[in-house]
């Protein structure tokens, strides 16, 4: 019976020459190569969620262990630039951004509600832009600036969206205000003079048990007012 082409390109591939194979067969290959073979191949597309016989096995691999970075499984240092500082932290890899904040930081003003990406207490600005850090691995927000509530203001020097979001009576237990003062902040910086509707979208991620949306709106509005006042 003839061999699929797809057969024949896998053992080709498989295949190493006969002086190399330890159980001394004359062939090109030998019955223990192909077995390795053909165990990695099925390991590989058992991995994917694919069959064996639809594995590519053209496909460029993946990089060879000792030729990428590696990183844990137990703590390992990297960099992060986070309020416009470099800071170095120790942390396992897969602790996520919202966890070195916190727990390794002290920056508890990023707070942990859902842990999975579905209240937005938890946004910060990466690049500007907001996300969910209880959805992201620390690891891969290095080389990114990070801004967190911290890096907006401070109890004694709040920005201008925090002194509106105090005069407007927007926030009662907090636990969603920095999330959705981040959300904001971004939105704001995006469009500078939003409608309320532009308002509701741009925290649409962002839940707030205590219903306080009709006032974080208007602090929203005023302090894009004010903004452009200042313009
Ligand atoms: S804690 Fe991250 S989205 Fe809820
Ligand atoms: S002020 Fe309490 S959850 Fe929003």
């Amino acid at each position: 019976m003839s061999r699929r082409p797809r057969d024949r390109d896998i053992i080709e591939k498989i295949a190493v020459p006969a002086d190399s194979a330890a159980d001394g067969g004359g062939s090109t290959l030998s019955r223990r190569s192909f077995l390795k073979g053909a165990g990695a191949a099925a390991a590989a597309a058992s991995l994917l969620g694919v069959s064996p016989a639809e594995a590519d096995v053209s496909a460029p691999n993946p990089p060879l262990a000792g030729s990428a970075e590696r990183l844990g499984p137990g703590p390992a240092a990297f960099n992060l630039r986070i309020n416009g500082a470099a800071r170095t932290v120790a942390a396992e890899p897969r602790v996520t951004l919202l966890g070195v904040l916190r727990d390794h930081l002290g920056l508890t003003g990023t707070k942990l509600v859902c842990d999975r990406g579905a209240c937005g207490a938890c946004t910060v600005h990466l690049d500007g832009a907001p996300v969910a850090s209880c959805m992201m691995l620390a690891v891969d927000a290095r080389g990114h600036e990070i801004t967190t509530i911290e890096g907006l203001g401070a109890p004694d020097r709040m920005n201008a969206l925090q002194n509106a979001f105090v005069s407007n009576d927007a926030l009662q237990c907090g636990f969603c205000t920095p999330g959705i003062t981040m959300a904001l902040s971004a939105a704001l910086g995006a469009n500078p003079n939003p409608s309320p509707e532009e308002i509701k979208r741009a925290i649409a991620g962002n839940i707030c048990r205590c219903g306080t949306y009709p006032h974080v709106i208007e602090a929203a509005l005023a302090a894009a007012k004010a903004a452009r006042g200042r313009a």
